[in-house]
């Protein structure tokens, strides 16, 4: 079932950190074997953000292309999705629309559920551009993926942001009806408010993930959806890229297919080369999984691709998209590849020092090193307000 009003993705932009920590490194201190890493869980390296590097520079960093090509006019809303969140009031997003100087009358918020939140994001984006057609929304979904030193969760950290414009007629990606949705109440994954770094039950989060997968896809086959074989790939929530493997076996198998590993890597490996090398980025993963298949893949128009997200706790949504005709003239295929290979390598004791950086919560004046060489960094907690400023490098 196709909507009558094409609506969807019509930009696409993403941006990671300053600094990059191979897993090799990682294996050293651990003595793991290295495949382990890079076979075992599918992650060659992850994204490390500097200490003057957040969501919020990372998410202006993403869009600041998107304003630069389509100016500030249309947008009326900002939907900022992340579960990094920096404040427990005010939206990561009043940050952005200061920073990117987008007009005062637009409205800002921030959502939140996990690894589901930028889906969330894009569905509301899209019922607010049925309901006027001419607006366009900028979506950021921007996380930090952390867990304790030493802990199981460790190799699977990373960092990045992709912001989205959504609108009709839109240039790469047409969103379609029906969504299959799913809620479950279980704790394989959260983090307390007093907390930076998540907790995890890594093996429970690996069942409830596929659990959700066989349940969206149950209720979007109920929906009316499209069947299993009309689609061309599969962007999945990749918390590691092998992750991905796991659920469309698991999806194969659930619909009675045998799973044939040639069709499994046609339909998933080419939306994985961001990921394995930035790392879990959260609820931005599986929208890096698309940047990645539609950077790469030769020529996809007109064909159908699955979504499915997934957020721990957890609630999920299986949905399908179409890419437009002519959707490479529209692509940022060079500057993505530039955010990725302009990332510092860090050594393992450096990686360690900007893991255990935090900031007192005197009140006091708390200046942050200058290390990003992006176009926004975070300068200081002053009086506990965060300070951002604008570091043109040209
Ligand atoms: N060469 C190749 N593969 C190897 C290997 C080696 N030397 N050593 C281990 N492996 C494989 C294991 O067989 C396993 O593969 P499988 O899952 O296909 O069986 C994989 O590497 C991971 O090993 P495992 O022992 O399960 O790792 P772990 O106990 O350290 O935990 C996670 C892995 C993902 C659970 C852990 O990193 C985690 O908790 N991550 C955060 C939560 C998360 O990402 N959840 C995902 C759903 S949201």
């Amino acid at each position: 079932m196709v909507s009558d009003r094409a609506i969807g993705i019509h930009d696409l932009s993403f941006a990671t950190t300053e600094f990059v920590l191979p897993h090799t490194a990682l294996a050293d201190h651990n003595g793991t074997e290295i495949g382990k890493y890079h076979v075992g869980i599918g992650q060659q390296s992850m994204s490390v953000p500097a200490a003057d590097e957040d969501i919020v520079t990372m998410g202006a960093a993403a869009a600041a292309p998107i304003i630069a090509r389509h100016g500030t006019d249309r947008i009326r809303t900002v939907v900022f999705a992340t579960e990094s969140s920096i404040d427990q009031a005010k939206s990561a997003g009043v940050y952005v629309h200061s920073l990117l100087g987008l007009p005062s009358a637009t409205r800002v918020v921030e959502l939140k559920q996990a690894c589901y939140g930028a889906t969330a994001a894009l569905q509301f984006a899209i019922g607010l551009v049925l309901r006027d057609p001419v607006q366009r929304i900028l979506v950021i979904a921007s996380d930090i993926s952390k867990y304790d030193l030493d802990s199981p969760g460790e190799p699977t950290q990373g960092a990045a942001a992709v912001a989205m414009l959504v609108g009709s007629d839109p240039s790469l990606v047409r969103i379609e009806e029906p969504s299959g949705l799913f809620t479950a109440d279980v704790m394989d994954f959260w983090r307390p408010n007093y907390r930076d770094a998540a907790l995890v039950d890594g093996q429970e989060s690996i069942t409830a993930y596929l659990h959700a997968v066989e349940s969206t896809w149950k209720d979007y086959t109920e929906q009316g959806g499209r069947s299993l074989d009309e689609f061309t790939a599969f962007c999945y929530h990749q918390p590691f890229t092998k992750m991905a493997y796991k659920a469309h076996r698991h999806l194969l198998n659930t619909c009675g297919y045998d799973t044939d590993e040639a069709w499994l890597e046609r339909a998933i490996g080419r939306t994985t080369a961001y990921n394995r090398v930035i790392g879990n980025s959260y609820t931005a993963s599986a929208y890096l999984g698309l940047a990645a298949l539609l950077d790469q893949a030769d020529d996809l128009a007109g064909r159908p691709i699955g979504f499915l997200s997934y957020g721990s706790g957890s609630v999920a949504e299986f949905f399908a998209g179409t890419t437009v005709p002519g959707y490479r003239e529209h692509l940022r295929t060079a500057a993505h590849q530039e955010a990725i290979d302009r990332r510092r390598p860090l050594d393992h004791t450096a990686y360690r020092e900007l893991h255990g950086r935090s900031f007192p919560a005197d009140g006091g004046d708390h200046p942050t090193p200058s290390q990003t060489t992006g176009h926004f960094r975070l300068a200081a907690l002053r009086g506990h307000k965060r300070i951002y400023e604008k570091r043109w490098t040209h």
